[in-house]
C-alpha cells in the first residue's frame, strides 16, 4: 500500500505503509515499534538525518565550498545523534556545559564545536577550553573579559566569534525571535557597542577574534531576513576592515521546517542560493575577501526525521462543542503547542489509508493543564482506545524541552533504519525520578 502523497512532505523520506495500512518508518512498522518499546515513543529515521545533513552540505558547498555546516544541538541532542552528525562531517553548536558533556560522551571532535550562550558561567567556559573546543561565540562584554582571563590563565589563545545583534526582524514567533535590537542575545551593531566589543576582543591576549556571528530567530520561512543579516554583517566588517579581519562569518540557524501539509518551507537549496548570492555580492561591493561561511541549522536537520508515537486512551464528547481524545503523552514530552501555539498534524498509524467518515477532534495530552493540547482540530477516522497516533515532524525542540511534569517519565527514543530499530535512549523509570532525591525529610 502506498502512502498518501500529501503526507510525504511531513513524514521522513523512508516512511511507507504496510498492506494492512500501518505506517512504516525506516522500514519498521510503527505499530510494532509502539508495542515493543511502549508509548510515548520518539522514532528517528536515520536516513532522513543523514540525507538532511548531506543536502545542507551540498546546498552550500556546490556554490560556496568554504562553508561549515554546524548542527545546533539544542534542537535535539543525544549521543547517537551527535555521533551520526559527526560521521556526516557536521560541526556542533552547544549552548551549555551539559550539551558539551553529551558531545564529549559521543566523542564529537572538539575542534568542530562552537560554544554559545548569553550567560556562560566561568565553569562552563573553563570546561569548554579544557575540552579544546574550536570556537567560543562571545555574547557580551563580561564574557569577553572572563574568557580572556580564563584563556590566559590556561596559557591558551582561544579562537572566538563575536555574536552581534543585527536588528533584523525575521517575521517569526516573538518567543523565537533573537536578532532584533531588544533582545538578550548579542552585542548590538546599531548602538555602536559591537564595534567596542570588537576592539575589546582584538586587544585581549587570550583571545583570537576569528569572526562575527548572528542568529536572528527560528522557523523563518523567508530568505530575505538571512540576506539582510548577511549584508549588515558584511557592511559592519567592511567598516572595520582597515583595523580588523573577520575570516569567519556565521549566520546562525533558523531555517524553517514544514510541520503542516499546506505550509511548505523553502528548500535547503533555496536558502543556500539566496545567502551565497548575497554574500558574494556584498563582499564584492565592499571589496572584502570572501570569508568562510558558517550556518547552524538545528530544527531543519532533525524535525522531519522524528515521529512521536502515542497510544490513544480516553475520549470526551461535549455535544455541540468539541470532542477531546487523549493520548498517553502531551506537554511533558512536547510542550511546543502549549508554549507558543505550535501546530502539528496527526496520523492514525494503525489505520493509515482508511476511507470513510472522519471526525474533527482535539488531541489532548494526559497532564494536569488545560493547555495540554497537542493538536487542536484534527480531522481523523474515529479514534478508539489503543489506536496508535503518530505526530509527524516531532524531532526538534520536543525532547530537549521535555519535563517530568506530573512526575512523568521521559519517553524512549529509537533510531530506525532498514527495518531495524535501535533503542538509543530508554524510557525513564520511577527510580530515575528519585535519583536526585537525597533527603527524605524524616528525622533520624
Ligand atoms: C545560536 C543559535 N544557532 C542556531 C540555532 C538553531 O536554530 P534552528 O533550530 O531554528 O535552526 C539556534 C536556536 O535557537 C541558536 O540559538
Amino acid at each position: 500500500m502506498s502512502l498518501d502523497p500529501a503526507l510525504e512532505t511531513i513524514l521522513p523520506r523512508t516512511a511507507g505503509a504496510t498492506a494492512q495500512g500501518h505506517l512504516t518508518l525506516g522500514g519498521c512498522d510503527a505499530v510494532d515499534l509502539a508495542r515493543e518499546f511502549g508509548t510515548p515513543l520518539y522514532a528517528f529515521d536515520e536516513v532522513e538525518l543523514r540525507e538532511g545533513a548531506r543536502e545542507w552540505l551540498t546546498a552550500f558547498r556546490s556554490s560556496y565550498p568554504e562553508t561549515t555546516v554546524v548542527y545546533a544541538a539544542k534542537a535535539y541532542l543525544g549521543r547517537a545523534v551527535a555521533a551520526l552528525f559527526a560521521e556526516e562531517g557536521l560541526s556542533l553548536d552547544v549552548a551549555s556545559g551539559g550539551e558539551l558533556a553529551v558531545a564529549r560522551a559521543a566523542s564529537f571532535p572538539m575542534e568542530r564545536v562552537y560554544v554559545h550562550g548569553n550567560n556562560k558561567s566561568p565553569q562552563e567556559l573553563r570546561e569548554a577550553l579544557a575540552a579544546g573546543v574550536g570556537h567560543v561565540v562571545v555574547d557580551n562584554f563580561r564574557e569577553a573579559v572572563l574568557l580572556n582571563e580564563i584563556a590566559a590563565g590556561m596559557g591558551k589563545r582561544q579562537p572566538v566569534l563575536l555574536r552581534v545583534s543585527p536588528n533584523v526582524d525575521p517575521h517569526t514567533h516573538q518567543h523565537i525571535t533573537t536578532g532584533t535590537l531588544d533582545s538578550k542575545f548579542g552585542v548590538p551593531i546599531a548602538t555602536g557597542q559591537a564595534e567596542e566589543a570588537v576592539q575589546s576582543l582584538a586587544s585581549s591576549p587570550g583571545l583570537e577574534l576569528a569572526g562575527l556571528h548572528a542568529h536572528i530567530g527560528s522557523q523563518i520561512f523567508e530568505v530575505e531576513p538571512f540576506q539582510q543579516t548577511c549584508k549588515i554583517l558584511i557592511e559592519f566588517a567592511a567598516r572595520l576592515k582597515h583595523r580588523h579581519r573577520f575570516p569567519l562569518l556565521s549566520l546562525g540557524g533558523g531555517f524553517a521546517a514544514q510541520y503542516l501539509r499546506d505550509a511548505p518551507a523553502p528548500s535547503r537549496a533555496e536558502y543556500a542560493e539566496a545567502i551565497v548570492l548575497t554574500l558574494k555580492e556584498s563582499c564584492e561591493a565592499y571589496e572584502l575577501p570572501p570569508p568562510r561561511l558558517v550556518v547552524e541549522p538545528g530544527r531543519s536537520l532533525v524535525a522531519r526525521a522524528g515521529v512521536a508515537l502515542y497510544s490513544v486512551g480516553a475520549r470526551k464528547e461535549i455535544p455541540g462543542v468539541r470532542t477531546y481524545v487523549a493520548v498517553d503523552g502531551g506537554m511533558a514530552d512536547n510542550v511546543r503547542p502549549a508554549l507558543y501555539g505550535a501546530a502539528y498534524e496527526a496520523v492514525v498509524a494503525n489505520r493509515l489509508n482508511e476511507e470513510g467518515p472522519r471526525e474533527r477532534v482535539t488531541i489532548a495530552g494526559k497532564y494536569c493543564e488545560s493547555g495540554d493540547i497537542l493538536v487542536r482540530d484534527a480531522d481523523l477516522p474515529k479514534l478508539w482506545a489503543e489506536d496508535v497516533l503518530a505526530i509527524p515532524v516531532a524531532g526538534a525542540y520536543s525532547l530537549p524541552l521535555a519535563s517530568n511534569y506530573n512526575a512523568s517519565l521521559r519517553p524512549a527514543v529509537v533510531f530506525v533504519k532498514d527495518g531495524r530499530a535501535r533503542l538509543v535512549r530508554r524510557r525513564e523509570t520511577y527510580d530515575d525520578l528519585l535519583r536526585c532525591e537525597i533527603d527524605n525529610g524524616s528525622a533520624d
